[in-house]
């Protein structure tokens, strides 16, 4: 108890220097294996936020803790000055995903900044200055990512700083899409389920037909696979179960290098050609260390029978919720794909059940106010979702 005293205080005197940009759990945590993690007094947890999506490969896969040891130890960082191999690598890497297509990649630090450079680029190889983006979704923090953002309180209190060429159509509805587009759009982007947004589905064709309309406009497609992206939902990237979704752009970040920062946009020969020297760059994107990582995040991924795994779990996940749940008023809906999973609950027996389940081990989060978040990293066990789902049982029956 005095050693658990001694580490609150330590954690409390150094937040009082950080800026409170945060809401923090006062918890810190030592270690991790897998979906586990330890805090600093050596309680257990299992895992079901992976760092909000980042942690796919679970907490210290060997492959991945070796790769970026190995790096470390020859070189950390050199300088887009330079050629780096890691990085040509893992850019013909992610571009072997989009058969039949060349895609060519620019790195950066994260999903804000990845989709800070889609928008620059499509200004660039459009001509065009306008932007479309959906009600209720999340981009970003930097300048531009927030103005496509469509949820004001992530802006409001910064409007100089939001550019207003940005309409909002409503996620999932075509014919709002449609009454929003024009010859100045540039592109249109959006997250092939939105995850900040509380964990939304579109309707099934929406993609397809939404890349089919963009189109026909002659603007862009910039899909946001920030979240969604690096097998969280069963495929490389989750537009990809959509026969037909042919993004222009796609943003990737959080699962790409499995925990170190990352961010890469993704981006067709047309786009391509329209970007040359000093259009954009980043002193630290892509360097020998993120890249490495990120190779050896893509090859555990790539691995046979790891995203059939993925699809495997997220049904036993989806299966046992809805068994678990049977019954509870409070729950209006289960929602997602693959290990991205959301339980959206009335009033605030989101939250009630986050620290519920808090108190009892186990990490959830909660996105939009009234929705449990289900993120666990890939290599979740069937184990591990029996604990979170014998937690949501008890948590019914105290609630009676
Ligand atoms: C869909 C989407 N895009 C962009 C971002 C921003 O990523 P980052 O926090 O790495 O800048 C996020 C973060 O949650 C996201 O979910």
């Amino acid at each position: 108890m005095a050693q658990k005293y001694k580490i609150e205080q330590g954690v409390k005197g150094r937040q009082d220097s950080l800026l409170g940009v945060y809401r923090r759990k006062g918890v810190s945590f030592a270690s991790g294996k897998g979906a586990r993690i330890w805090d600093t007094s050596g309680r257990e947890y299992i895992d079901f936020v992976a760092g909000i999506a980042v942690n796919v490969l679970g907490h210290s896969n060997p492959k991945l803790v070796s790769a970026i040891c190995n790096q470390a130890s020859n070189l950390i960082h050199t300088s887009n000055l330079y050629e780096i191999e890691n990085q040509s690598q893992l850019a013909s890497r992610l571009s072997r995903h989009f058969p039949g297509r060349k895609m060519k990649v620019f790195f950066s630090n994260s999903g804000a900044e990845a989709n800070e450079a889609a928008l620059k680029f499509a200004v660039k190889s459009t001509g065009r200055g306008g932007f479309v983006s959906a009600n209720n979704s999340f981009h970003g923090r930097t300048a531009m990512a927030l103005s496509v953002t469509g949820q004001p309180k992530y802006w409001s209190g910064f409007e100089p700083l939001i550019y207003r060429n940005v309409e909002f159509f409503d996620y999932g509805s075509i014919e709002s899409l449609k009454s929003h587009l024009n010859r100045d759009v540039a592109a249109v982007i959006m997250e092939p389920i939105q995850g900040e947004g509380g964990v939304i589905v579109p309707p099934k064709g929406f993609l397809r037909e939404a890349s089919a309309v963009v189109h026909d406009n002659g603007s862009l497609l910039i899909v946001d696979e920030v979240q969604t992206g690096m097998g969280r939902t069963g495929r490389m990237f989750a537009h990809q179960w959509e026969q037909g979704c042919t993004p222009d752009i796609v943003t990737v970040a959080k699962g790409l290098a499995g925990g170190v920062p990352i961010g890469a946009t993704l981006v067709g020969e047309d786009v391509a050609s329209a970007i040359h020297e000093g259009d954009h760059g980043s002193t630290f994107g892509g360097n020998p260390l993120a890249t490495a990582a990120g190779l050896a995040t893509m090859e555990v991924i790539e691995s046979p029978g790891f995203l059939d795994r993925v699809i495997s779990r997220g049904q036993y996940l989806f299966h046992s919720l809805s068994d678990s749940l049977r019954g509870n008023e409070s729950v209006t809906e289960i929602r997602g794909k693959g290990l991205m999973v959301g339980i959206e609950m009335l009033g605030d027996s989101a939250k009630k059940f986050a620290d519920y389940a808090f108190e009892r081990n186990i990490l959830v989060n909660v996105a939009h106010d009234s929705v449990v978040r289900l993120l666990p990293p890939l290599v979740v066990t069937e184990e591990e979702i029996d604990s979170l789902c014998a937690t949501f049982r008890s948590f019914s029956s105290s609630a009676r």
